[in-house]
């Protein structure tokens, strides 16, 4: 018998997302609540989160890949792999950078521009009430009937923000900067799912999301999936795109410096599945590209960017 009930499965088809209650037996999150207490590495800097330990994350894996293959088998997202496990303690009334509506940021830049096969499984483990602190999603087939221009400008893409303003929703891009009107109230689409302790939702890279509310304090476990054949390209992790994107990988340096010491090692386009295995073996000695080395080659990147856009625009000009 799948994981996932046929009606599961349609709704995550229409939607991008669908929530699965009692996924997590108590036993389990218990398990999940005592490794939070041991675990201490922290592989993502930024949002406050700390990694799931390698054991813990390793015992988790086979239901995870089941709904993987449940989902393959159902609707196009193709996620084969484990690419990283987190928990994310969210604390009341501390606004977050999770609190605007957004699809994933590094997960776009990191890991291949793939968000169609790209899935985050979001298991509450301490949530004192299952109808406060979840999570907000936009559907993408209410997102389709209510605004086709932002759908189409959307779907399938990732590292992008909306920005509610003059009656309208603006989409930002951070990937080139630019910034495109729309003319619906993505509030208007607005779903809550009720979760409980060890309830799951599941949802694609590319639906727009964001934190409910902070009511309650609350602890979750992030485990992301991916598709392991993806490309992981020098080009994409380095191109300049927006302020945003400079700061963002600022940031969070180490994980960038630890991505292009694997592309160093197995080469520029390398597999998703090859770059997640070198990190998970580099992640216990500090990374061999330094600040400097990746601020350098940003740098670059953004440099011979500006020279093209120049020649592009003086061909067109001639
Ligand atoms: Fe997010």
């Amino acid at each position: 018998m799948s994981i996932l009930s046929e009606d599961q499965i349609a709704e995550y088809r229409a939607k991008g997302f669908v929530a699965v209650p009692g996924f997590l037996s108590r036993e389990e999150i218990e398990r999940l609540r005592r490794d939070f207490d041991e675990a201490s590495r922290v592989s993502f800097r930024f949002y406050g989160v700390k990694d799931v330990t390698p054991a813990c994350a390793q015992e988790m894996k086979p239901r995870l890949l089941d709904v993987c293959r449940a989902l393959a088998a159902g609707s196009e997202t193709r996620a084969d792999m484990l690419s990283g496990a987190v928990y994310w303690a969210s604390r009341k009334a501390e606004a977050g950078v999770t609190d605007a509506w957004h699809q994933d940021h590094d997960s776009w830049w990191l890991w291949g521009e793939n968000h169609v096969d790209y899935l985050h499984m979001f298991i509450p483990i301490a949530k004192p009430d299952p109808e406060k602190t979840g999570l907000t999603l936009a559907a993408l087939d209410r997102l389709e009937a209510a605004a086709p221009g932002a759908h189409r400008l959307t779907v399938g893409q990732g590292a992008m923000s909306l920005k509610r303003e003059s009656g309208g929703t603006t989409v930002l891009v951070r990937d080139t900067g630019k910034k495109h009107a729309f003319d619906f109230d993505v509030e208007a689409l607005a779903e809550t799912p009720r979760l409980a302790e060890g309830d799951l939702l599941l949802f694609r890279g590319d639906v727009f999301h964001r934190t409910q509310d902070r009511q309650c304090d609350r602890l979750a476990v992030s485990f992301r999936m991916a598709r392991g054949g993806t490309p992981v390209r020098r080009e994409h992790l380095l191109s300049w795109g927006s302020l945003e994107k400079f700061v963002l990988s600022m940031t969070n340096h180490e994980k960038y410096r630890y991505v292009l010491e694997a592309l160093d090692r197995h080469g520029d386009g390398s597999p998703l599945g090859e770059v997640a295995s070198y990190l998970e073996a580099a992640y216990e000695r500090p990374p061999r590209v330094s600040f400097a080395g990746l601020l350098g080659q940003k740098l670059r990147a953004a440099a011979s960017g500006l020279l093209g856009r120049r020649g592009m625009g003086s061909a067109r000009a001639s």
